[in-house]
């Protein structure tokens, strides 16, 4: 198990980032935005948490922007656990959320309350982020009874792929609206202390983020949310195939790992990489004993 850092000298809470919004309802001076990126390895989570960006979440994208699935239904508990752990040893200052995968809570109760409990004791997860309104506000109450704080997820959910049938945007009928409003509500009235907005008209995530008392964090869901999150592959360019309009993409990765990997390839083949100054060397008395082939 690893342990997260103990709160206090900057460290973000779940408590935290619930009280930013009466401070964003009050327009105070000191209301910021909540910066939320997705991380699912070490070196990551370390640059994200270093530049204090407020939640690190080792989201189910995971399935396919690192391993390649084409939806994130694959990506089971254990998986998740190897990933968290490993943003969980990045990361200092940031809230660390763990998303529940596809499986981990809709067999029962209790499963699902275990299956939390693992990402927060064997991963060092600090909250867990669950897929779906109205039908979850049971297995969220039970969380946080639990003392696991949850961030709830409507709107797009992509777990739901199969069931509605792709990834499209949610809410553009009177009627969807109102499911997606609704859907928000039961998620705060559960316990949830932030909610995920995803792939929505702009004018009803600015309507649900009116309504609630706890953060709305956007993505698709336009620049009224208390927040917004990014899939880092996205953000940094390096996701293979299409990407959504919302995802803005601030720098091309793939690009720059594509050149740096010709051009090793390139100093291998061409005999430039590795030069005498990158080899070790045998100690001068040894020399004439060591069969040394050396060219150029
Ligand atoms: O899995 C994920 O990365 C997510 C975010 C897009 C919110 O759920």
């Amino acid at each position: 198990m690893s342990a997260a850092p103990l709160a206090g000298s900057g460290k973000i809470t779940a408590p935290g980032i619930l009280s930013r919004k009466s401070l964003l309802l009050a327009g105070s001076p000191e209301a910021r935005k909540i910066t939320c990126l997705t991380a699912y390895d070490y070196p990551t989570a370390r640059l994200l948490d270093d530049v204090g960006v407020d939640i690190l979440l080792v989201g189910d994208s995971l399935a396919m922007v690192a391993l390649g699935y084409d939806s994130t239904l694959p990506v089971t508990i254990d998986e998740m656990l190897v990933h968290v752990r490993a943003v969980r040893r990045g990361t200092r200052h940031a809230l660390l959320v763990a998303d529940m995968p596809y499986g981990s809570f809709h067999v029962s109760l209790e499963d699902s309350v275990r299956n939390a409990v693992r990402l927060v004791k064997e991963g060092g997860a600090e909250a867990v982020k669950v897929e779906g309104g109205e039908r979850r506000i049971e297995l969220i109450a039970r969380l946080t009874e639990a003392e696991i704080p949850v961030m709830g997820h409507v709107g797009l959910t992509p777990q739901s792929v199969n069931a509605i049938g792709g990834f499209s945007v949610q809410g553009k009928s009177a009627e969807a609206a109102r499911q997606v409003e609704r859907d928000a509500r039961a998620v705060e009235a559960a316990g949830a202390f932030a909610v995920v907005l995803e792939s929505m008209p702009r004018e009803l995530a600015a309507r649900i983020t009116e309504k609630l008392r706890i953060p709305t964090i956007g993505i698709g869901a336009g620049p009224d949310c208390d927040g917004q999150v990014l899939v880092f592959h996205d953000m940094a360019g390096l996701t293979m195939g299409h990407t959504p309009k919302f995802a803005r993409r601030y720098a091309n990765l793939a690009a720059e790992i594509s050149r740096a990997a010709a051009e090793y390839c390139d100093d291998v083949r061409s005999g430039k990489f590795p030069s005498d100054a990158e080899s070790y060397h045998a100690p001068v008395e040894h020399r004439e004993h060591v069969a040394v082939r050396q060219r150029g």
